[in-house]
């Protein structure tokens, strides 16, 4: 991206984002989830990390709210890393559903492969393909060290959010086993569910999710501590995969209004790339019938065209 902005204008958009829709109270907190439904609905922050490294910061960024489905973003980038893009596309895919982040019907129209990494199913499927394959110890270390990796500094778990949610995620279970029954399991059904519920427990702050943001923006290159976490080359495979499905089945609408790729969670965290100039989060836990933190998108849209900035 060629356009020249200074830090100035990128903070006074976020300052006037923060203060306009601090005080929106639209959205309900995910309930699906009982630990969610009990966050403090009113905690906001926006977070943007430069590729100099400088970050600005407004509200709740220091928050550890629970990453959820943004973690799909990083585990996708782990089996790049472990396999390679051509693994990724040959055994997950790179399509966008145009359904529910959770939806049984998306496996079922596309038999031969869960679509992408970015929902449920190819999430299930993206942590059973970590190595070392049969060792869910050695999976797990793998996978917070590549987001400690990414985001610059270590989630932690909810223990809480995780036994919360291990205790009501049916569906995930029926997915797990279809995908099995479709022989795109590539390790204990079960166990590869369970690391898939562990990560989405991991919390995460939007600064962390902003830094991981723009390592992704960088060329894999994180822009605080100065790690190539990731080959140069996969920026752009990661980068289109967010964009064609990190808003499910809202997707084209976010693309079209707000310019960024991004990935939300229904923790409320919102996470974008935009190559060549920064990462932004933007975190508040009453999300929108897709499960989009409500907060989250009108701030980080207001941004985008304040600065008059697009990926396109
Ligand atoms: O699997 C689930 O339902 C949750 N752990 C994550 C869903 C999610 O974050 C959807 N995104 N907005």
């Amino acid at each position: 991206m060629n356009k020249t902005i200074t830090i100035d204008q990128i903070k006074a958009a976020a300052e006037e984002a923060y203060q306009l829709y601090r005080n929106n109270t639209a959205g309900k907190n995910a309930d699906y989830i009982p630990y969610l439904a009990n966050i403090d609905k009113n905690l906001f922050g926006i977070s943007i990390c430069l590729l100099d490294g400088r970050t600005i910061e407004f509200g709740d960024t220091q928050y550890k709210f629970g990453i959820e489905s943004v973690s799909k973003v990083h585990t996708a980038i782990l089996v790049i890393r472990q396999s390679g893009t051509d693994e990724l596309l040959n055994k997950i895919g790179a399509d966008a559903t145009g359904l529910p982040f959770n939806s049984i019907f998306a496996i079922l129209l596309e038999k031969d492969h869960p679509s992408t990494p970015l929902v449920n199913a190819g999430a299930i499927t993206a942590c059973s393909m970590i190595q070392p394959v049969g060792d869910a110890d050695k999976k797990w270390e793998a996978i917070v060290s590549n987001i400690t990796e990414l985001c610059g500094s270590a989630p932690q778990l909810i223990d809480e959010l995780y036994q919360s949610e291990s205790a009501t995620n049916f569906n995930n279970r029926s997915i797990s086993w279809l995908l099995k029954n479709y022989n795109r399991m590539y390790d204990d059904p079960d166990k590869s569910l369970d690391l898939y519920t562990r990560q989405c427990s991991l919390g995460i702050t939007a600064q962390q999710l902003a830094i991981c943001g723009a390592t992704i923006a960088n060329k894999g290159l994180n822009p605080v501590s100065k790690l190539q976490v990731f080959d140069a080359g996969a920026s752009s495979k990661i980068t289109s995969l967010i964009a064609t499905v990190g808003f499910y089945e809202h997707t084209g609408d976010w693309l079209y209004t707000s310019g960024i790729p991004a990935k939300t969670g229904v923790g409320g965290g919102v996470m974008g790339t935009l190559p060549g100039l920064f990462g932004i989060a933007a975190f508040a836990p009453p999300i929108d019938d897709a499960g989009n933190s409500v907060k989250a998108q009108l701030a980080i849209k207001y941004i985008m065209n304040k600065l008059e900035l697009s990926v396109f």
